[in-house]
């Protein structure tokens, strides 16, 4: 049973944790324990009890209740205005401006499965799996407010999926200021805190540090997860290693602003939060309605990083990635975007798909510029039917050819976006986020729509549902190219506009939800000018989203060797590109390039009629080694084995299938020097079993596993190798 209750409170296990919340004085709900499964029944002995020198006391603590000091208390959700001084999870101000909320345990509920979880994306269960929620209810007696805090245990998955929601028990309106999803006390503070942060072209790279005295964090308010910061943070040992170590893993399953603070107290203890960016958030709560904040999944592995990032891995993929696409091959596909640009007609994209079909690529992806009139990124945008200059026959005529060349079709839109010169600007220029009597901001000359209305969503679904119906479209890439600016609906009134960004991102759910339920057989590729909008939300619809607009593998190591921390390899879009790279003219091999590339969804972005004929012979090859591996990388155990964060000349990662028997390890050296030295690696392979690699050498496992390989390079930067290794019974 993944749930007990127990004399104090709660354990939650899965195979391999445990996680306690425990009543203590007063009945404040404490965080008595997460990490490793163990035995005892309670770890109230772990909590400090020693009276802290000016400190401040609830008034009904009495005698030994006094011993329990709620500013070092771990607990499960900190109280606000009181004696508990460190960052608090919620701020609302009542209907008398004050903000106190002084939350105590009131009662619970056990039910089987997953929650409700309204219009927002939430972990699903499959069939067969074990799937436990605990929900516990804390009250603010004076004011009736309470917080319900969820636990959805998915036992053999190691993880645990917690969620908010803020009920307003009292009798007038109440505004919700602040709303973490998740709070995590520790009774210790000896830990890194790393975090993934980045910009356009240079996504998710890895931050650590050991955890500062006082608050850290980042956030993003740019709308969307962002390209700044990922909503994802690890806590670990400051002795962590990919295999070795304490590491607590958590995401935020949201593609809105978010934050996350974590800070370290003078009495050494840690509380982590994470939850919707509080900055650009304000919710009115009426006398008896809900506010439920975005999910949040808890990964914890005592095997270090590697045994986080792998529990994080599996259970995107098997738990939040659509169903439909679980384990199943993806298309390996050629895009148009960095082949032409805008500068294409069907000619030109015709003669790039059937030069592609025979070589093995499976998918034609038609990009930016196919629509309204759109020669350039200043039109168009909102007008979702097809450019008769370009494409004179419409879509259905160019996808029609495209099948007929023996791959599947599909195509880019950008659906949350409007241009001034657009017929829909025309129509309803009241459709766009703007504030009256300010002008909006703009960014790569287009505006945002007001997601927030249902009219305004209606009226883009009703243009993509009839190009879906059009055409037969196996692909979306869904694109999002801007952050969000200048928030304000003409629907909301007055006190409500805090409601606005979070609104927006419902409305963005709404409309994927939309899509992918009417066009299951359409794989959504989730887009944001490059990897911006990457996330555990975003996933729920998609389960693969373009990692970077930076398509130079040199980079590609560093930005998906990061992404790698915290998603899954087949969630990554990755394709090659053209030299020199169209963002950091940097020349690199066609085949380190694609073997880059393979570490992904796999696909290329270039025109293969201007390939050199050595080139193009190439990829035939590429395509048939990705076919034969693809389900090894994308749903094989992943194992980072050199960082190129640590080291400045190599990077290697291997993968590994359930039982061991197949791995492949991919190498890469970025620099090379005047006196060339190899790597040597040590594989995750089962010992007891004998591999026999691609040369048809033999080695033992535990040869394998303890002495490892040597990768030789030799001279030459950017230079990649792969080695295959398959045992039999
Ligand atoms: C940004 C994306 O990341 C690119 O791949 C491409 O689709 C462009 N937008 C098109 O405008």
């Amino acid at each position: 049973m993944a749930i007990q209750i127990t004399a104090n409170g709660f354990r939650l296990d899965t195979a391999h944790t445990s996680y306690f919340l425990e009543r203590v004085a007063g009945d404040y709900l404490a965080h008595t324990y997460y990490g490793a499964r163990i035995g005892a029944d309670s770890a109230l002995h772990l909590i400090p009890t020693y009276f802290q020198n000016y400190n401040a006391y609830p008034a009904d603590f009495e005698g030994a209740e006094a011993s329990v000091c709620l500013q070092t208390l771990p607990q499960e959700y900190g109280t606000t205005g009181g004696a508990d001084f460190r960052t608090a999870p919620i701020l609302i101000r009542h209907t008398d401006g004050s903000a106190t909320l002084d939350l105590r345990y009131e009662s619970y509920r056990l039910f089987d499965g997953t929650p409700d979880f309204d219009a927002m994306p939430f972990p699903y269960q499959n069939e067969g799996e074990d799937v436990d929620t605990l929900e516990v209810t804390l009250v603010d007696a004076p004011s009736g407010v309470r917080a319900v805090l969820g636990y959805t245990v998915f036992e053999e998955k190691d993880i645990i999926v917690r969620y908010t929601r803020v009920q307003n028990g009292g009798d007038g309106a109440v505004r919700l200021c602040r709303v973490a999803s998740a709070q995590l006390d520790f009774v210790r503070a000896d830990f890194d805190f790393i975090h993934l942060y980045g910009a356009w072209a240079q996504e998710r790279q890895i931050s650590r540090r050991p955890l500062a005295q006082g608050k850290q964090g980042f956030a993003s308010l740019r709308g969307t997860s962002s390209h700044n910061h990922s909503p994802f943070f690890v806590l670990c040992d400051h002795t962590a290693t990919e295999t070795a170590g304490d590491a607590y893993g958590v995401h935020l399953m949201y593609s809105g602003c978010h934050e996350t603070t974590v800070e370290r107290s003078v009495y050494e203890d840690t509380r982590a939060q994470i939850g919707i960016a509080s900055d650009s958030f304000e919710w009115t709560l009426c006398a008896g309605q809900s506010f439920t904040a975005p999910a949040a999944i808890l990964a914890y592995s005592e095997a270090g990083l590697g045994g986080m990032s792998r529990r994080l891995h599996t259970f995107i993929r098997e738990n939040i990635c659509p169903a439909q696409w679980k384990g199943k091959p993806r298309p390996i596909l050629i895009n148009n975007w960095e082949a032409t640009y805008f500068n294409f007609d069907e000619e030109k994209l015709l003669s790039i798909a059937r030069a592609a079909a025979p070589l093995g690529i499976e998918l034609f992806v038609m990009d930016d510029g196919w629509f309204g009139h759109r020669t350039s990124d200043n039109c168009s945008l909102g007008d979702w039917t097809p450019d008769r200059t370009r494409l004179p026959l419409g879509v259905s005529h160019l996808a029609a050819e495209v099948v007929q060349s023996g791959m599947q079709f599909g195509i880019w839109v950008e659906p949350e976006m409007i241009s001034e010169d657009s017929d829909l600007f025309c129509a309803h220029p009241e459709y766009r986020i703007a504030i009256p009597g300010r002008a909006p901001t703009v960014a790569r000359h287009q505006y945002v729509l007001d997601f927030t209305r249902t009219e305004v969503i209606d009226c883009i679904w009703a243009q993509l549902k009839d190009l879906l119906s059009s055409a037969p479209i196996t692909y979306v890439k869904w694109d999002m190219n801007r952050a969000l600016t200048d928030a304000y609906s003409s629907s909301l009134p007055p006190a409500r506009q805090g409601e606005f960004l979070h609104r927006y991102v419902l409305g963005v759910y709404d409309l994927m939800g939309r899509l992918t339920r009417e066009f299951p057989h359409v794989l959504l590729e989730n887009c944001s000018g490059g990897g911006g909008r990457f996330d555990c939300g975003m996933l729920r619809f998609s389960p693969q989203i373009w990692c970077s607009d930076d398509t130079d593998a040199q980079e590609r190591v560093c930005i998906q060797y990061g992404t790698s921390l915290g998603f899954p390899v087949s969630s990554m879009g990755s394709h090659v590109s053209a030299v020199p790279n169209h963002q950091t003219w940097r020349s690199i091999s066609f085949d380190t390039r694609a073997k880059i590339a393979m570490n992904g969804t796999f696909g290329y972005e270039l025109n293969v009629n201007a390939l050199s004929e050595e080139e193009r012979a190439q990829i035939p090859a590429q395509c048939a080694y990705f076919r034969a591996h693809a389900d090894l990388i994308q749903n094989g155990d992943l194992y980072r084995l050199c960082s190129p964060y640590e080291s400045d000349r190599f990077a290697a990662w291997a993968y590994a299938s359930a039982d061991k028997k197949e791995l492949l390890l991919f190498a890469y050296q970025s620099k090379g020097h005047a006196n060339p030295v190899d790597l040597f690696l040590t594989l995750p392979a089962d010992p007891s079993l004998t591999y026999t690699d691609e040369e048809g050498v033999t080695c033992g496992g535990d040869t394998l596993a303890h002495a490892g390989v040597r990768v030789h390079f030799g001279f030459g930067d950017h230079l990649a190798k792969t080695l295959y290794f398959s045992a039999k019974e």
